[in-house]
């Protein structure tokens, strides 16, 4: 069956069990337009980086059916790239190297993937960094050349689990910025998880509230502010309201 072509991901009645009696995540339906930018929050163990990765295709769904762009998730693994919370950059190679790995996995020439590599630096703001190794970087600096590796393959949907967790708030803010800037200039669909509900709020189209035990949605926030968002949003009193309207459903699940 192919899905309506407006529609990206979808997610039909997904459940997952990891064993008989658990039910880690029931019932979850959602249907996901290209560009939007999507955000799971919940309590830990809820079932957010199951989630994830059942889009991903690396855990497969116990009941239920998910659609990428009219695919499976296998099929549509060249179209997927997935940025976890440590950025597992390979200690002994550059950035420039560790950007250009997934490209050097799919056999594209040197060339092609150090400019590509390149490229992709520059986009998160790293011009300067190619040459220098992991260890030589701030935390802040290691996501952003994990972001830049993840959108090396030109991932038409990208998923970002807990990105930016680690990090100083002041990091985070700028690396949210950066992101909603980098996603302007090339569309990608993408799903994220945080526990910070400022920033799926400052990031997302729609925030998606799941419940625990089992993990299920419990609300979806329709973010209005429209893109390009500036830094100031933050502050506004819109988004200081739809700020305690969020924390609010999230205590609900608590
Ligand atoms: N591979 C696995 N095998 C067994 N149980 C798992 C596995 N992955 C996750 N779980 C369980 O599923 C639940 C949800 O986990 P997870 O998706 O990591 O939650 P979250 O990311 O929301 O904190 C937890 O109870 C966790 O122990
Ligand atoms: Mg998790």
């Amino acid at each position: 069956m192919i899905p309506n072509s407006g529609d990206c991901v979808i997610l039909e009645g997904i459940a997952k069990r990891f064993t008989k009696d658990d039910h880690v995540l029931e019932n979850i339906s959602l249907k996901v337009s290209k560009g939007e930018f999507i955000t799971f929050i919940g309590p830990s163990g809820c079932g957010k980086s199951t989630l994830l990765r059942l889009i991903a295709g690396l855990l497969k769904p116990s009941e239920g059916i998910i659609h990428i762009n009219g695919k499976t998730p296998e099929l549509a693994d060249s179209d997927l790239a997935f940025v976890f919370q440590d950025a597992n950059l390979l200690p002994w190679r550059k950035s420039i190297a560790n950007v250009a790995l997934p490209l050097l996995l799919r056999g594209v020439p040197k060339l092609e993937r150090e400019a590509k590599a390149r490229m992709m630096l520059s986009l998160v703001g790293l011009n300067n960094a190619e040459n220098k190794y992991p260890w030589q970087l701030s935390g802040g600096m290691k996501m952003r050349v994990s972001i830049a590796r993840a959108l090396s393959i030109s991932p038409k949907i990208l998923l970002l689990d807990e990105p930016f967790g680690a990090l100083d708030e002041i990091s985070r803010d700028h690396l949210n910025e950066d992101l909603l800037k980098i996603r302007e200039k090339d569309l990608f669909t993408t799903f994220f998880v945080t526990h910070s509900v400022a920033e799926a709020l400052f990031l997302s189209t729609r925030v998606i509230v799941l419940s625990r035990n089992p993990g299920r949605i419990h609300t979806t926030i329709d973010v209005p502010f429209s893109y390009p968002r500036k830094p100031d949003l933050r502050e506004s009193p819109e988004f200081l309201s739809l700020l305690a309207q969020t924390t609010r459903a999230l205590r609900a699940v608590l």
